[in-house]
């Protein structure tokens, strides 16, 4: 008998830079997490609405949780790494020295958060010009996007930041200079939060328009002259110094990188369904939608061609899987408003000491459910005399307004466990009746849809899967490995490596199906 040769053990490390923690994972070629770190970063609130950060602590509790994973596997088998992190503005000088976006100038403080709203008044005043770039964005821009970011720090720190700043960075993109000293940003970032639009790429007369017609200088270098699609090899791999910092061998491939939600949605949405009876089987991957459910939503959907959604983010080409379209839809709170809900309920308290022995208030609550259900009717219809609105922080998708508030209706005169409890219920319904919408609009405009890929901590929650998968009439995958967001960044770094062609046969080799959930099923205790 011929002994079938082994292949050498080989893995890729992905990290994750999160608003309050920097993860790293390391990843088998099959897409299995060998060993996970994680470690705070500071968040410093200078004034209210300001949330900033800084580089360079995030840079070393990035070498940190690198070692740590790779500790106990041969350097030279870890093939390639990735980053991915949120949107926030890094400033850095012409010697690539921290610049200071906050009025007190401590240079640490370098880093503008995504979720800081400073830019309020200046999203608006962009928003106010109508400029075509808008299009991609909904026809509205966000404090979170980058433009208002930048235009702030123009219009209020002329001296002390933007005279002296050469360097504008997304966090993902620092993260691969840092590694490998490449200008080369992602598309990811630029065309998701900068207006970028490949082919044409910058229009200057956008920055013209609203007044920072001085990025326009030496083919937009402080904003990134070269761009390519995530996962693409950067520079030479690790240069000397970061493989030092981070116990690597140098020259270790880095692939361009993603923002946080598109890492997730790389985990998850190219897996191989063969076998599990899906109607996504032998159909293209944009029958396919990734969700990624934390505090608040990303419904992730891709095209062949362009699509327009009105009140979706995108169409954005290459933004998450290379040479498609992305379109972004969203929720703003969800997670969080799910919490926002059961924690102000005046059984909140007694829900805490019921759920004392169970590891979370959201597992006791769906057994909860489900003993009311037996008693009198199916869960679904628990909640058919109570409606929540749930856009407590505005409507980010389809309607695109943030300024709509939540409502609830049917309230009554009680404070009981079951009172919380049905709450809780017609607010999760309320969600998976928003997703529903999204899917609606997108669905008009030429997505056709027909399975859902979940990841992130809501994932975790069968009630709210459940619901998912009834309201929309649509299967639930559930990722294998429930760290999607570190596999969608270990993907990157295998593509770069060049163990795989492309993206999507290193989706389809690393990111796989843990658990499908059908619509129309009962509850599952
Ligand atoms: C400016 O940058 C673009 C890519 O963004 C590149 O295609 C072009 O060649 C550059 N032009 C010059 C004059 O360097
Ligand atoms: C899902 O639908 C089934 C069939 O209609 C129903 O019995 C079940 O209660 C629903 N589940 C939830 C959580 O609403």
């Amino acid at each position: 008998k011929k002994k079938k040769k082994k292949k050498p053990f080989v893995c890729y490390v992905g990290v994750d830079v999160g608003t309050a923690s920097v993860r790293a994972a390391l990843v088998t070629r099959d897409g299995l997490l060998r060993s996970t770190a994680e470690e705070p970063i500071s968040i410093w609130e200078p004034q209210s609405d300001h949330y900033v950060q800084s580089s360079t602590e995030i840079w070393e509790k990035c070498c940190t949780v690198v070692k740590k994973v790779t500790q106990g596997v041969e350097r030279n088998q870890v093939r390639g790494i990735g980053f991915d992190a949120t949107c926030s503005l890094v400033v850095l000088d012409q010697t690539f020295q921290p610049v200071p976006v906050s009025q007190d100038g401590d240079r640490q403080k370098n880093v503008v958060m995504w979720m800081d709203h400073r830019a309020a008044e200046q999203a608006a005043r962009i928003t106010n010009t109508g400029h075509k770039v808008l299009s991609r964005v909904g026809g509205v821009m966000s404090p979170e996007m980058q433009p208002p970011k930048l235009l702030w720090l123009k219009e209020n720190l002329k001296e002390s930041c933007w005279n002296k700043a050469a360097h504008f960075f997304d966090l993902p993109d620092f993260l691969s200079w840092k590694a490998t000293g490449s200008l080369t940003r992602s598309l990811c970032t630029l065309v998701c939060k900068w207006t970028y639009c490949p082919p044409e790429g910058w229009d200057a007369s956008f920055w013209t328009s609203i007044g920072l017609e001085d990025l326009l200088e030496n083919n937009f270098s402080k904003i990134g002259s070269v761009t390519c699609s995530p996962g693409s090899p950067l520079g030479g791999g690790l240069t000397q110094e970061a493989a030092v910092d981070l116990g690597l061998v140098p020259g270790t491939a880095v692939g361009a990188s993603l923002i946080d939600a598109h890492a997730g949605g790389l985990g998850v949405i190219g897996a191989d369904v063969k076998g599990f009876n899906l109607p996504c089987e032998d159909q293209p991957i944009t029958s396919r939608m990734a969700m990624i459910c934390g505090t608040s939503t990303c419904h992730m959907a891709i095209s062949e061609q362009p699509l327009f959604v009105p009140g979706v983010w995108g169409p954005c080409l290459s933004a998450m899987v290379p040479d498609m379209w992305l379109n972004e839809g969203g929720q703003s709170a969800t997670g969080r408003l799910i919490d926002h809900m059961v924690k102000g309920h005046a059984a909140y308290t007694q829900l805490q000491e019921q759920a004392q022995q169970r590891s979370n208030i959201f597992s006791y609550l769906n057994s909860h459910l489900s003993l009311m259900a037996n008693a009198h009717s199916a869960v679904d219809l628990l909640g058919s005399s109570l409606h929540v609105w749930p856009d407590f922080h505005g409507n980010r998708s389809p309607l695109a307004d943030p300024t709509l508030k939540g409502m609830v209706v049917g309230l009554s005169l009680s404070q009981t466990l079951d009172d919380l409890a049905l709450l809780y219920l017609a607010t999760v319904q309320a969600l998976a009746l928003g997703t529903l919408h999204i899917l609606e609009a997108m669905k008009e405009a030429g997505h056709d849809i027909r399975t859902l890929f979940l990841c992130g901590g809501l994932s975790k929650n069968s009630l709210f899967v459940q619901i998912h998968a009834n309201a929309t009439g649509l299967p639930v995958v559930l990722p294998d490995q429930m760290e999607a967001v570190l596999i969608g960044a270990a993907v990157l770094g295998a593509c770069a490596s060049q163990d795989y062609t492309t993206i999507q046969e290193a989706m389809e080799k690393m990111a796989k199906v843990g658990k499908v959930v059908q619509p129309n099923q009962e509850l599952k205790r």
